[in-house]
């Protein structure tokens, strides 16, 4: 069943009200419902005295509607009783200062006690609720994030790392400005107030927040595994955007992966919605596991805490989650059912608004929710199948955190722009860990790998080697695992396999680039950093054609047993990445997408030989698509199409056509 639904709080709610919103909610088309992730102070309203009886009776309510339930574990907001008993519980920020109760996410997952409560009331649950027919699965938590800065926690896991402090001593080059550590309780966290950090320190405390989460998931899984095996298990994650966490480890003990799409959440990003950024925060999702994954918050209506965001437009919600369905989406459940009346999110708008009126958000979601008891059926399943993809890192992108280098230089700027190119071609895209099978891909985008392990090298060697294309770009085999500089000639480990030594480096001022000279391109510049290569085998692609080092090479291209390898040694503007772009694809011997009218996305799902062509105007206006050759069926509008078509702004086709063999 493809499963189509809201996040509900019923205890926001008079009990009255239940038996209306659960109508409301099945003749919107909705069959799920996200359940009670922030109730913890009603499930145990003082310490060991808990109450399921209000959760029972809001499940049967909906239940009786239809609905399915996933049940969050509610240890995301720890009621005040418990925080008051324990405020050693609460996490340390970077300034040193412990949290103070009046939000949420507060809590040290590292905290003896606290995981103890967690684990009474996750255990409480489950019991509860193992045999509960509506409930289909578990959200742990909600959001996991925010590093704790708390010391003993810390020493401990390096000492499980390092064993001896004479190793760690040596990996970190502690010798620097004597930092010699005699006593594991000498090491310090890197507080704000102690300044700029030593690399290899900062590096593994980033790992260490990392993982710190990922152990405090692992125990609320074996959990609920123990009492309620039938259930799948997940966690709603927060897409590309979210660096604090290596998502992999975090999605490895998970049945499923879900994330929460905002593309108008934020009073910052609201105003242009970049149709690339939902796109690389699907396909990241999808890439944590391999495989097809839920949205558990997809947004509703205009985010706002204190400042009110951009209210999506008409046609806006919709298209969205058919986006995320283009992508790999099994599961769509919008945030949240009806805009509160209290607390921090007053604004975060629902679906329904404050005086729960049907209106217009609510009539686009049931549109979409006849259309998908229609359709879901025939999407659920299918897959999206790339040829195409880019290497996520996060050791690479927490040690640029530590070391930006440039105020111009993000690794998550420099991943978007390479993916927006290839995006608006319309390529499918996988994004993977570097230590993922790449023998199934023809392309290998590779942003920044900083830290690089000989093994990620050999693999790439690996790749190439086979006929792969890969692109790597600046900064790249700079660092091992300790966040050490590499002795070898910059690309480090990469370099025999691009054929290429960097020479010399510059990091621009602000505001500066340097004009390539790139075969009839106009306008192509690099800028924040640029690498001067020397080829040592390879041939140049691009020059610089300004600054000291003009006439020297800024692309170069290395021809590695079937493959190829492509050092691009800046990063480019959209100009420079659309033309290397097409000029990857045409090496790898891909074809572009189908269509390449801007603005409109064209994503494919498929079913064995079959393909789901989902064509998605994120315009303002009217657009014409021109499907190939061939009778289509449209899935939404249950008619044959072929040749031109017209898509009103905003609008979603979906068409499903036989293989071309
Ligand atoms: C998400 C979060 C929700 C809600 C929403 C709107 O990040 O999971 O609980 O807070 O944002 O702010």
């Amino acid at each position: 069943m493809f499963h189509f639904g809201v996040d509900y709080y019923p205890e926001h709610w008079p009990e009255e009200r239940w038996r209306e919103d659960a109508r409301l909610m099945a003749e919107a088309g909705f069959n799920v419902v996200r359940l009670a992730e922030f109730a913890w102070s009603r499930l145990e309203p003082s310490q060991g005295t808990f109450d399921f009886a209000w959760l029972d009776r809001a499940m049967n309510t909906l239940a009786r509607h239809g609905m399915h339930v996933v049940l969050g574990t509610p240890t995301a907001s720890p009621p005040p009783w418990l925080m008051s008993l324990h405020p050693e519980a609460f996490l340390v920020r970077e300034t040193g200062q412990r949290v103070s109760y009046g939000n949420r996410r507060n809590y040290s997952p590292t905290s003896a006690v606290y995981r103890d409560y967690s684990k009474r009331i996750v255990t409480k649950m489950a019991e509860h609720y193992k045999h509960h027919p509506a409930v289909i699965g578990w959200q742990i938590d909600n959001e996991f994030g925010d590093r704790d800065y708390d010391a003993p926690a810390f020493r401990s896991w390096l000492e499980r790392r390092f064993g001896t402090l004479q190793r760690l001593n040596e990996r970190w080059g502690t010798a620097f400005w004597s930092h010699e550590y005699g006593d594991w309780n000498e090491i310090p966290v890197p507080l704000a107030t102690a300044g700029v950090p030593n690399p290899g320190l900062a590096l593994d405390f980033a790992r260490f927040c990392s993982e710190a989460y990922v152990a405090y998931q692992r125990m609320q899984v074996e959990i609920l595994r123990k009492h309620c095996p039938e259930h799948f298990i997940t966690h709603n994650m927060m897409g590309f955007r979210y660096e604090l966490i290596d998502y992999f480890d975090l999605a490895y003990d998970l049945d499923l992966v879900s994330w929460d799409n905002y593309p108008r959440g934020f009073w910052n990003i609201a105003a242009d919605v970049d149709p690339s950024t939902m796109a690389l925060g699907h396909d990241t999702m999808r890439g944590l596991k391999g495989t097809n994954f839920w949205v558990m918050e997809q947004q509703a209506g205009a985010g706002g805490w204190d400042l009110v965001s951009v209210m999506p437009k008409p046609g806006e919600l919709r298209l969205w989650a058919y986006q995320a369905i283009a992508h790999g989406a099994d599961g769509i459940v919008f945030f949240r059912w009806r805009t509160a009346r209290h607390g921090t999110e007053q604004y975060w708008h629902g679906l329904l608004d404050h005086d729960a009126r049907p209106g217009r958000r609510y009539h686009e979601i049931k549109r979409m929710g006849q259309e998908i008891a229609r359709v879901g059926q025939t999407i659920e399943g299918s897959s999206v199948k790339a040829r195409v993809a880019f290497l996520l890192s996060y050791d690479s992108r927490f040690a640029l955190q530590i070391q930006p280098h440039n105020p111009g230089f993000g690794y998550a700027e420099q991943f978007q722009g390479l993916y927006r190119a290839l995006h608006a071609r319309n390529v499918a895209i996988d994004v993977v860990a570097p230590s993922a099978d790449l023998s199934r891909y023809d392309l290998v985008v590779a942003p920044s790998l900083y830290v690089l392990t000989a093994k990620t090298a050999e693999q790439l060697e690996r790749f190439v080697e086979a006929g792969g294309t890969l692109l790597v770009t600046p900064r790249s085999g700079v660092k091992d695992d300790a966040n050490a500089v590499v002795e070898l000639p910059l690309p480090g480990l990469l370099a025999r396999l691009c054929g290429v030594v960097v020479e010399d480096y510059d990091s621009l001022p602000v505001g500066r680039s340097n004009a390539l000279e790139y075969a009839g391109v106009e306008g192509a510049v690099g800028s924040a950093w640029c690498d001067i290569l020397t080829p040592h085998g390879a041939e140049v692609v691009a020059h610089y054609g300004e600054d000291y080092y003009a006439g020297q090479a800024a692309i170069t291209m290395n021809v590695f047993g079937r493959g190829r390898a492509l050092y691009l040694g800046t990063l480019g503007n959209d100009v420079l990445n659309d033309a290397l772009v097409a000029r990857l694809l045409d090496l790898a011997g891909l074809e572009p997408g189908p269509s390449e009218v801007a603005g409109v996305e064209v994503s494919e799902r498929w079913l064995g030989g079959t393909k789901l062509v989902f064509v998605l105007n994120h315009t303002e206006s009217e657009q014409v698509v021109t499907l190939a050759d061939g009778v289509y069926h449209d899935l939404l509008a249950d008619r044959l199409v072929e040749g031109e078509l017209r898509l009103a702004a905003r609008e979603v086709l979906i068409v499903q056509a036989e293989a071309q063999a």
